[in-house]
């Protein structure tokens, strides 16, 4: 898909509704993004002997640069913003638009190609995401998330079945985590995620799938995250989760930010271009 190039996606601050919910709550910033890119360098080079993949290559490789057998992808191309302490923001966009990338790169898992992310307290802000690994259990993975958002061994231990219960998935615990359903890994991440209390906290699509109990539970520990001066990253499809949570909403496109404001305004904007695609 593709955005005719004379589309301007600037939005006049004056369009905008008052901010007026963001400012009662609001404290210092707590996150500065400032003029991000994040290119990712693959190896696509054609196969040796390989005749057929050629065209194959150029065909799923449109919009990407080769050199020399590399590919590199700009993931996020020029992204800029500042997030404060109390603030939760939504982050939507259609997929492969880099809103998985730029959160991967505001935790310090990939590194900018050009910009900087500065992050005020601690810089140990993490993505649970990025550190649970699929063949091993979910208990190891408790313990292994629970360490990646700063908790000690003990405080880990403590916390476990609290984590479980939260996650609803009972004795699977001690299954390897890609045996998993998609929405029990989901709820999984969100109870270990939950088990702390991180200065940032990026849930990357992981509401998307418990039932409404668990999307209680979770808006209730976002709620306590943000009311002890953190600050939350949503991303998710669902536009109503992002609504009820979110006071502020950030529009990605093909790796830019083109909305930032609060979430009626870019949800409502998104939601119209989404449907101006079909
Ligand atoms: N590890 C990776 N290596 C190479 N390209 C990647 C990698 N991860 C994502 N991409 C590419 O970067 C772009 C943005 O992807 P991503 O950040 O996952 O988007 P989103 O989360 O919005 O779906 C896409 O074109 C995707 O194919
Ligand atoms: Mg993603």
């Amino acid at each position: 898909m593709s955005i005719p190039e004379e589309i301007d996606f600037e939005v006049d601050a004056d369009d905008l509704e008052p901010l007026q919910e963001q400012e009662r709550e609001l404290g210092a910033p707590s996150l500065v993004v400032d003029d991000l890119y994040v290119t990712y360098r693959v190896f696509g080079g054609k196969r040796v002997g390989d005749r057929s993949a050629g065209r194959m290559q150029r065909m799923v490789s449109r919009g990407r640069q080769h050199v020399g057998g590399l590919t590199s992808v700009e993931a996020v191309r020029g992204i800029s913003f500042v997030a404060r302490h109390g603030e939760s923001i939504g982050i939507v966009g259609v997929n492969g638009s880099g809103k998985s990338t730029l959160l991967r790169a505001i935790a310090g898992l990939i590194p900018p190609t050009k910009g900087s992310v500065y992050v005020s307290g601690d810089p140990s802000l993490l993505g649970v995401n990025a550190a649970l690994i699929g063949e091993l259990t979910g208990e190891r993975n408790v313990m292994l998330g629970g360490l990646a958002l700063g908790l000690t061994p003990d405080q880990v231990r403590e916390r476990f079945d609290d984590v479980v219960d939260f996650a609803g998935i009972g004795d699977a615990v001690y299954l390897p985590m890609n045996s998993y359903s998609s929405g029990m890994g989901a709820r999984l991440r969100f109870a270990i995620s939950a088990a702390a209390v991180p200065d940032v906290l990026m849930i990357d699509e992981a509401l998307a799938t418990g039932d409404a109990a668990f999307r209680k539970k979770s808006k209730a520990r976002i709620d306590g995250i943000r009311d002890q001066a953190g600050t939350v990253f949503l991303v998710s499809h669902s536009l109503r989760t992002i609504l009820s949570i979110c006071s502020r909403t950030l529009w990605i496109h093909q790796g830019r930010l083109v909305m930032d404001g609060p979430s009626e305004a870019v949800c409502e904007a998104y939601h119209a271009f989404v449907r101006a695609q079909d």
